[in-house]
């Protein structure tokens, strides 16, 4: 019996979406209001589910107090009031968009996970538009 757990996370940051090799006017025309170059903020949320089977003796998937801790540690510490151009060393040559953010969320988690496990990362840049990855 497998059985998906999830865990719901919040943080603040900022970001610009542009590339250096690019004019302004090419930035500009590709990622509009996002290549605000003093930066601008988004209330991320994220969905971090992790799928397995279901332990025998302790009725857990994963105890989600350790998700819990996992997020906390390694997404909300990293990235909360943070401008993730500059101060996130994963995104000082990778584009902030919420595609890439939830992809650096996702091996950050993965590599402290149970390999058992499966882990889905969805991660909400506002109310309306979100990403998944599944570590395809
Ligand atoms: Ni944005």
């Amino acid at each position: 019996m497998k059985i998906t757990v999830s865990r719901k996370a919040h943080f603040n940051a900022a970001h610009r979406l542009y590339r250096p090799d690019w004019s302004f006017e090419k930035n500009d025309s590709v990622f509009g209001k996002c290549n605000n170059a003093n930066f601008h903020g988004h209330n991320y949320e994220l969905v971090a589910s992790v799928t397995g089977a279901v332990n025998p003796e302790t009725g857990y998937v994963i105890d989600i107090k350790t998700l819990a801790d996992l997020i906390y540690d390694e997404v909300e510490v990293s990235f909360d009031h943070k401008n993730l151009n500059l101060d996130v060393p994963e995104f000082a040559e990778l584009i902030p968009t919420a595609e890439h953010i939830a992809y650096v969320i996702w091996r950050k988690l993965r590599k402290r996970l149970d390999p058992a496990l499966d882990l889905e990362i969805t991660l909400y840049e506002t109310p309306r538009n979100f990403v998944t990855y599944r570590g395809e």
